[in-house]
C-alpha cells in the first residue's frame, strides 16, 4: 500500500542515532547567556532552521526575546517571552540552574523567567522543530521541565500539541507583541473556539468560531488535543481516537515547506506555508483560515466591540482580512490604532441650552449597507421615515435610527459589531452635529463584494466524513484542482489592499527610510542602484521594492522636471510582463523608485540555481519577456528602449510570469548619450556590438540582449563565466550555440532534458530565433513583434546566417 505515513513509521527507528548526535552539538549548558545587541549570534537549532535570541525591533533600539525562522528573510517570529514586551539594548538572558531562562535588564533587574529548576547538570536546547526545551537530568533519567511549545504565544508549529485549556493569544498589532483581544482556546468540554476577550480581566466573550461536533462534554467523541501533525496539518483528536481535520492535508509537504498556524492580530487564524529552499523571496502563503468572514461571524454576541473597536465599521479586504473604518463624523480614539474604537467628533448633551433647536444643531447621514449589532433601546411602530428621524433628533440618547417597513429602531453609543453588509434592509441614519462633519466623503459607500468559498468548503467537508485511505486518494485528486482554482486567491490572504490601482505616489525620504527599516534588507544590486525590501503601510501591509538610484544627479529645475516626466512615462506602462512602478521619491540628492515586490526573485537565480526549471516553464518565460519588450518598443505611448536586458533584470511573480524591471531607467539616467567605452551601461555579455561602434542606438540593442537571454533560457547556461564548468568549448555561450546549430547537435544544448528533446520543433525554433537576434548587423535582427510571432510559431523562420559573418 502506498502509504507515506507507514513508510515514515518503518524508517523512524533508523533516524534516531542522528537525532542523538545532533543534540550533543546544540546543548546549552547552565551559565550560557545572550546579550541584546544587533551583533549577538542567537542560539540556533542544529539545522539552523530556528533561532532563539534577541530579535531587534524596527528603529527603536528595542529587542524581543523570541524564537524565529532563521533561514527566512523575514525572520518570522513564532514565539516570544516576557508577554511580548521588548527589552532595551544590553539586556541579558541566562540559563540558570534554579530559575531556568532568566531575562534581566541592563541594570540586572529580573524581567521574566521560565521559572523552572534544571540544576547544574541541566541544559537548554533549540530543537529543529522550533521548540526550545529546558532539560533536567539525574543519574537515572532525562526529562524536559519547560518547553516553548507548552507555553505558546500566537503561533503553533508542526509537532506542537495544544492540550485542553490551551490558549493562543493574538498580538496587539503586526509589530506590537503585547497581548491583543483575540484568543484561540481549547475548552474543557472539547470545543475549539475563537473569541475576543475583555482587556482588563480576560473575560471571554461569545465565540465567533467554534468546532462543532466535538462538544459532547466528556463523551468519547469530545476533543481533547489540537495537534499540528509533523506532516503539516492541523486536527483535533477526540477521546475515542478519531480525528477532526482542520486544514487540508498534504498540500505543501513539510519536507519542502515550513508551516505555521498563527492567530493574527486581527483575529483571523491562518495556516501558512513557505517554501524552504527558494532563492528569491516567496513569502508566506495562507492556505487555510478561520473564520470565513470575521466581520459577520463575530457579530453573534452582545458584549464586546466586535472585530473592530466600538463605533467602527468592519469590512473584508480582498484577502479576507478585516479592515476597520470610522463612519462619518467619527475619528479614531488612538490615531495609531486603526483597528481600535472610534469616537464621535462631538458630544451631545441632554441639557437644553434653549437657544438652538435640535433640528438646527443636528442632522443625519444615511449610511449604505452598514449594520451595527448593538441592541436597540427603542422601537416605534407604526411610524414614518420623517417621524423616525425626528424622534431620534429630539432624543439626546439616540445616535442611530433605522427605518424599515413602518418601524423605527433607535440605538445609542457606543455602537458595537459594526460591519458592511449588503443584506442590510431598511435605511440607517447616523446622527451628527452640524459643522462637525468633514466634506462628503465616500468612505462608506463602497459595496461589499460577494465572496464564494464553495470549493474550499467542499474540500473540507468531504474530508471530514471519510476514512484515511479515501481521504488520501481524495486529497491527491483535489490538490491539483484546489491549487489551480485557489492558488490565485489564497496567495492573497494576509497581504494588504493594493496601492496599485492608484496613480503614482510621491514619497518622502523619511517615509521610505521607515518603510525599508533604514534601508536594511537588500534585495539586489543593479547597474542603476541598490534595491531594498520595504513595507508600506496603507490599509494593511504591502511589500515593495525600493530602488535607490545612484546615477549622477543634477540639481536644476529642468533636471527635476525631466525626472518627473520620465517617471511618469514609466508609470503609465501597464503590461502583465512588466514590473509595476508604484511611486517615487525626489528629494534633494535622494532619488528613489518604488516598485511592487515580486515574490519569486530574479530569472537569474531561477535559471542558474540548483534545480533546472522545466522546459515548458522556460519557454513560457521567454515568451513573456518577448511580449513585455514588444510592448515597450511598439505598443506603449512613448517608445522605451531598455538597454540592459539580462536575467537579473527579469523578475518572476507568484505564478512565475516573467516581469521586466528597470525599463525606462536608461533614459531617466541619461545613459543614451554616454556611449564611450567607459560609459557603456549595458552588461558584459549582453551588450550589442553597436555600443562599441559609431552606430545609432535603436530598439535593436534590446533585441540583441534578448537573443542572448533566450539562448541562456534554452540551455540554462550563462553566456559568459562558464570557463571552469564546460571547458573551453562552452566558454562563450553564443559561439557554442552557433557551432551546435551548424553541426545539427541541438541536443547538446539541453543536455538530458527529455521534455525539451520531445519538443524538438519548438527547441529548433527558439534556437533559430536566438541566433537571428544576435546578428552583429542590427538591421538583420528582427523586430520584437517578429520575434514574438516566430516564437509562437505563427510565421515561418528562415535558417539564420552566422551572426559573426558581417564586417564593418
Ligand atoms: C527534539 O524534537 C524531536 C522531535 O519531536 C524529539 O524527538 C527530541 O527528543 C527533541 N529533543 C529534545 C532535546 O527535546
Ligand atoms: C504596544 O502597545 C501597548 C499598549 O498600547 C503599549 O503600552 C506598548 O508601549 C506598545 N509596545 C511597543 C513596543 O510599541
Amino acid at each position: 500500500m502506498a502509504n507515506p505515513l507507514l513508510h515514515l513509521l518503518l524508517f523512524a527507528p533508523f533516524l534516531m542515532p542522528f537525532f542523538t548526535l545532533a543534540q550533543a552539538n546544540g546543548r546549552l549548558m547552565v551559565g550560557t547567556s545572550l546579550t541584546a545587541t544587533d551583533k549577538t549570534t542567537p542560539w540556533l537549532s542544529p539545522s539552523n532552521d530556528f533561532a532563539f535570541g534577541f530579535h531587534e525591533l524596527s528603529d527603536k533600539d528595542l529587542f524581543l526575546l523570541s524564537i524565529w525562522f532563521d533561514k527566512i528573510p523575514d525572520k518570522t517570529i513564532v514565539w516570544y517571552a516576557n508577554e511580548g514586551k521588548p527589552v532595551p539594548r544590553e539586556s541579558k538572558v541566562e540559563l540558570t540552574a534554579d530559575r531556568g531562562l532568566l531575562l534581566s535588564d541592563p541594570q540586572g533587574n529580573e524581567l521574566w523567567s521560565s521559572d523552572s529548576v534544571i540544576d547544574e547538570a541541566g541544559y537548554g536546547f533549540m530543537n529543529d522543530t522550533g521548540n526550545f526545551v529546558l532539560v533536567r537530568s539525574d543519574s537515572v533519567k532525562v526529562w524536559p521541565v519547560w518547553e516553548s511549545f507548552k507555553n505558546p504565544t500566537d503561533t503553533m508549529l508542526p509537532t506542537q500539541i495544544m492540550e485542553t485549556d490551551g490558549v493562543l493569544f493574538s498580538r496587539l498589532k503586526e509589530t506590537n507583541f503585547s497581548r491583543g483581544r483575540f484568543q484561540l482556546h481549547l475548552l474543557q468540554n472539547g470545543n475549539l473556539v475563537l473569541n475576543t476577550q475583555n482587556k482588563e480581566t480576560s473575560w471571554a466573550y461569545d465565540a465567533y468560531y467554534y468546532i462543532s461536533g466535538t462538544n459532547a462534554p466528556n463523551s468519547s467523541s469530545s476533543g481533547y488535543l489540537v495537534i499540528f501533525s509533523e506532516t503539516g496539518y492541523l486536527y483535533i483528536l477526540r477521546r475515542n481516537g478519531q480525528r477532526f481535520e482542520l486544514t487540508p492535508r498534504m498540500v505543501f509537504p513539510v519536507r519542502d515547506y515550513y508551516h505555521r498556524a498563527t492567530l493574527e492580530f486581527d483575529g483571523v487564524f491562518i495556516h501558512y506555508s513557505h517554501p524552504k529552499t527558494f532563492s528569491g523571496n516567496p513569502g508566506w502563503t495562507a492556505f487555510w483560515y478561520e473564520p470565513d468572514n470575521i466581520c459577520v461571524n463575530i457579530g453573534g454576541g452582545t458584549l464586546g466591540s466586535g472585530a473592530c473597536g466600538y463605533n467602527s465599521v468592519c469590512r473584508l479586504n480582498d484577502y479576507q482580512r478585516p479592515i476597520c473604518e470610522c463612519p462619518q463624523g467619527f475619528s479614531l480614539v488612538d490615531p495609531n490604532d486603526e483597528y481600535g474604537s472610534c469616537k464621535p467628533n462631538f458630544t451631545e448633551s441632554c441639557e437644553e441650552d434653549g437657544t438652538t433647536s435640535a433640528e438646527d444643531a443636528y442632522g443625519f447621514v444615511e449610511l449604505i449597507e452598514t449594520f451595527w449589532q448593538t441592541p436597540n433601546y427603542e422601537q416605534l411602530n407604526p411610524t414614518s421615515e420623517v417621524e423616525c428621524k425626528k424622534s431620534c433628533l429630539q432624543d439626546c440618547f439616540c445616535a442611530v435610527a433605522i427605518f424599515r417597513n413602518d418601524s423605527c429602531w433607535k440605538k445609542k453609543l457606543p455602537l458595537s459589531n459594526g460591519r458592511k453588509d449588503s443584506s442590510t434592509k431598511g435605511k440607517v441614519f447616523l446622527k451628527y452635529k452640524k459643522g462637525s462633519l468633514p466634506p462628503q466623503s465616500d468612505r462608506l459607500s463602497f459595496s461589499v463584494k460577494k465572496k464564494n468559498h464553495g470549493t474550499l468548503i467542499l474540500v473540507g467537508s468531504v474530508l471530514l466524513g471519510t476514512s484515511f485511505f479515501v481521504n488520501f486518494v481524495l486529497v491527491a485528486a483535489f490538490c491539483l484542482g484546489f491549487f489551480l482554482i485557489y492558488h490565485k486567491k489564497i496567495i492573497k490572504v494576509g497581504r494588504g489592499d493594493n496601492i496599485v490601482e492608484t496613480n503614482l505616489r510621491c514619497f518622502t525620504y523619511k517615509e521610505l527610510a521607515k518603510a525599508t527599516n533604514g534601508f536594511k534588507e537588500e534585495l539586489g544590486r543593479g547597474s542603476f542602484g541598490i534595491v531594498y525590501k520595504g513595507l508600506i503601510q496603507m490599509v494593511a501591509r504591502n511589500f515593495v521594492a525600493v530602488k535607490k538610484l545612484d546615477g549622477v544627479i543634477q540639481h536644476s529645475e529642468t533636471a527635476e522636471k525631466e525626472f518627473k516626466t520620465e517617471v511618469k512615462v514609466i508609470g503609465q506602462t501597464h503590461h502583465k510582463n512588466l514590473v509595476r512602478l508604484l511611486g517615487f521619491c525626489d528629494e534633494g540628492q535622494h532619488r528613489m523608485l518604488v516598485y511592487e515586490f515580486l515574490s519569486n526573485g530574479t530569472l537569474a537565480s531561477f535559471l542558474f540555481g540548483d534545480l533546472r526549471p522545466s522546459w515548458s516553464q522556460r519557454s513560457q518565460i521567454a515568451l513573456g519577456i518577448a511580449r513585455g519588450l514588444l510592448y515597450l518598443h511598439e505598443e506603449c505611448s512613448t517608445q522605451i528602449i531598455h538597454c540592459d536586458i539580462k536575467p537579473q533584470n527579469i523578475l518572476l511573480d507568484d505564478y512565475y510570469n516573467a516581469r521586466i524591471s528597470d525599463f525606462g531607467l536608461a533614459k531617466l539616467l541619461k545613459m543614451h548619450q554616454s556611449r564611450t567605452n567607459t560609459g557603456i551601461r549595458g552588461t558584459r555579455g549582453y551588450v550589442a556590438p553597436e555600443w562599441f561602434r559609431n552606430k545609432p542606438i535603436t530598439v535593436k540593442v534590446d533585441v540583441y540582449s534578448f537573443g542572448v537571454l533566450l539562448l541562456e533560457i534554452i540551455s540554462c547556461q550563462k553566456n559568459v563565466e562558464n570557463l571552469e564548468i564546460g571547458g573551453e568549448e562552452k566558454a562563450i555561450l553564443t559561439d557554442w550555440v552557433c557551432d551546435c546549430f551548424e553541426a545539427g547537435k541541438l541536443d547538446a544544448l539541453v543536455e538530458n532534458d527529455m521534455e525539451a528533446l520531445n519538443d524538438w520543433k519548438k527547441l529548433e525554433r527558439f534556437v533559430m530565433v536566438g541566433i537571428w537576434c544576435i546578428q552583429e548587423d542590427p538591421s538583420l535582427r528582427p523586430t520584437m513583434s517578429k520575434v514574438t510571432q516566430m516564437l509562437e510559431g505563427v510565421v515561418e523562420i528562415q535558417v539564420p546566417p552566422s551572426p559573426f559573418s558581417t564586417t564593418d
